[in-house]
């Protein structure tokens, strides 16, 4: 059988795939291009995509032999899981693995921004810092504060666990149902968007994107956060409206933001790079060696398991 893997990942998938499959590898340091898929994806009965790789009807419908899309990403919003589905193909993502590191880098992009510690980075190397001094770059306490996550799974329940337990934070979520064990384990409490947004310190985006999620954070939201707040969002780009986002950190409406998602990945709204009060990383929640290497392994079992007959374990279909 035949697998199509979009771009290189770790070794440890690849030789699990190369040992009973035919495997073609996308061989240039870049993604390919949509075209370039429906071209290669044709002979394929496997397909390991990233989440940038839109696997569209079109893609799906190019790969009539297809059974198994496995992506390299927990979220899998690039897939149009309806159509694989009505085709009989199965899709699966990469639960689990990749928690802990997104919400080290959640946690990572909200010190570095409200303690402003690239831009103080900045400083120090243009060779203006010149001593202590009372006034320079003063951030934001973080210990103690309140902290909103605005989806309560894996990764948000990770990212509120550190606030609570590390930084002895107050802890409000909003959720599709409640969270029984987070509130019991750290106190987290159950809040409406609103409340969420006009209590926290720190407003932590872990939902995926849906319908539902999109533009989720407007200038309407924006407005009802404090101007002291920090806004970071490790999940995806357009549960944010990046254009009123630049607005609201050019005007002070918020006093920060993290991102390590865009709503036009990769490119950025105009304004955003130019901001000093924002922090921006390259999509790398999960891009420790030791969780990409994990990723890697989890797709290739999954769609061994579906070519030799076998329910995967991480299946999205509904
Ligand atoms: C995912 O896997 O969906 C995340 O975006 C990783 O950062």
């Amino acid at each position: 059988m035949k697998i199509l893997v979009t771009r290189k990942i770790p070794e440890a998938g690849l030789k699990l795939l190369k040992e009973r499959f035919e495997v073609e590898i996308n061989p240039h340091d870049r993604n390919m291009t949509k075209e370039e898929i429906i071209d290669a994806i044709k002979d394929k009965d496997g397909l390991l995509c990233l989440l940038s790789d839109p696997i569209t009807a079109e893609v799906i419908d190019a790969a009539p032999n297809l059974k198994v899309i496995a992506n390299y990403a927990v979220g899998y919003n690039n897939i149009d899981v309806q159509t694989a589905t009505e085709r009989g193909i199965m899709v699966c993502n990469t639960p689990g693995v990749l928690t802990e590191a997104t919400a080290d880098l959640a946690w990572a992009l909200l010190m570095a921004v409200s303690r402003r510690i690239v831009e103080s980075d900045h400083y120090v190397r243009a060779g203006k810092f010149d001593g202590w001094a009372p006034m320079l770059h003063l951030g934001g306490d973080i210990y103690g504060r309140t902290l909103g996550v605005i989806g309560m799974g894996r990764i948000g329940t990770a990212v509120a666990r550190r606030g609570a337990l590390g930084f002895n934070m107050k802890v409000l979520y909003t959720a599709n149902s409640p969270k029984p064990e987070a509130e019991k384990e750290f106190g987290a409490k159950k809040v409406s968007l609103e409340e969420l947004l006009r209590e926290s310190d720190y407003v932590s985006i872990n939902c995926s994107l849906t319908p539902e999620t999109k533009y989720m954070i407007g200038a309407r939201e924006l407005r009802m956060m404090k101007k002291t707040a920090y806004l970071i969002n490790t999940a995806r780009g357009p549960v944010v409206d990046e254009k009123a986002l630049v607005e609201a950190l050019k005007e002070g409406i918020i006093a920060g933001a993290g991102l390590d998602v865009y709503e036009n990945e990769p490119e950025l709204t105009p304004g955003l790079a130019e901001l000093d009060n924002v922090v921006l990383t390259a999509h790398i929640g999960s891009a420790t060696s030791e969780t990409r290497t994990k990723m890697a392994i989890m797709n290739a079992e999954d769609i061994i398991a579906a070519l030799k007959g076998r329910k995967p374990k991480n299946l999205v279909n509904p």
